[in-house]
């Protein structure tokens, strides 16, 4: 909001544009922070059946510089998770977020792998996100989803233990995975979610 309130005093006769990106941004800002509100009383996540291709990509509408390549494998395409889109969102941001700050000033490669979990009976999508930046500190490693632990300048140790509060609500996992090459690779499980059928009344 604030680049684009910079952006819109440049030239005020143009600034339309940017004014209609600010009233979005504070509209996004509104729900994230009535969302998070409902999360930490303890309300159950408002649940529906998303796209998993829609939330990565809204998951990657703000992330800070210089990004990452994204290489996405959902499989099928048209994979379901049953979640909060804005929460589950915050959740899968809160990792891309981190793989880029922690490979900065180099930009990572970041894999995102979503598939059914291929267990009988088993109503769970995992999505596996694997970046190639330095890894996580061996030393935080058992702590990493507490609130307040951080190895980042100007972080606050908040990301990762929102995820998993997060998760929680849905009824999900999420565990660093221990890997032979370097990086860091989170799994999460969310419940499937099955696309709404079409009606043909
Ligand atoms: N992909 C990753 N690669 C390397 N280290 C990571 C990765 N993800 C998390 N970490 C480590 O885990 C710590 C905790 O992450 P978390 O997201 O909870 O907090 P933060 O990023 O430090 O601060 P905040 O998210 O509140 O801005 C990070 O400081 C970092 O040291
Ligand atoms: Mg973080």
């Amino acid at each position: 909001m604030s680049a684009n309130v910079f952006l819109a005093r440049q030239d005020l006769a143009a600034c339309e544009p940017n004014l209609a990106k600010i009233e979005r941004s504070a509209r996004l800002a509104h729900a994230i922070v009535d969302d998070l509100m409902a999360l930490a009383r303890g309300e159950p996540a408002h649940a529906e059946p998303v796209p998993l291709v829609d939330l990565l990509l809204l998951a990657r509408e703000v992330l800070p510089e210089p990004g990452a390549e994204f290489v996405d494998a959902v499989a099928p395409p048209a994979l379901h998770v049953r979640a909060h889109p804005g929460l589950a969102a915050r959740l899968l941001h809160a990792l891309y977020d981190n793989a880029i700050r922690a490979s900065a000033p180099r930009r990572p490669r970041v894999v995102t792998k979503a598939e059914r979990v291929l267990e009988p009976g088993a109503a769970r999508v995992a999505i596996v996100v694997a970046d190639d930046g330095p890894g996580v500190a061996p030393e935080i490693a058992e702590t990493l989803f507490e609130p307040l632990v951080t190895r980042t300048a100007g972080g606050t140790g908040l990301g990762l233990a929102l995820a998993r509060r997060i998760v929680d609500a849905h009824g999900g996992s999420i565990a660093l995975v221990p890997t032979a090459e370097g990086g860091a690779t989170f799994r999460i499980e969310l419940p499937a979610g099955e696309a709404p059928s079409v009606s043909r009344t």
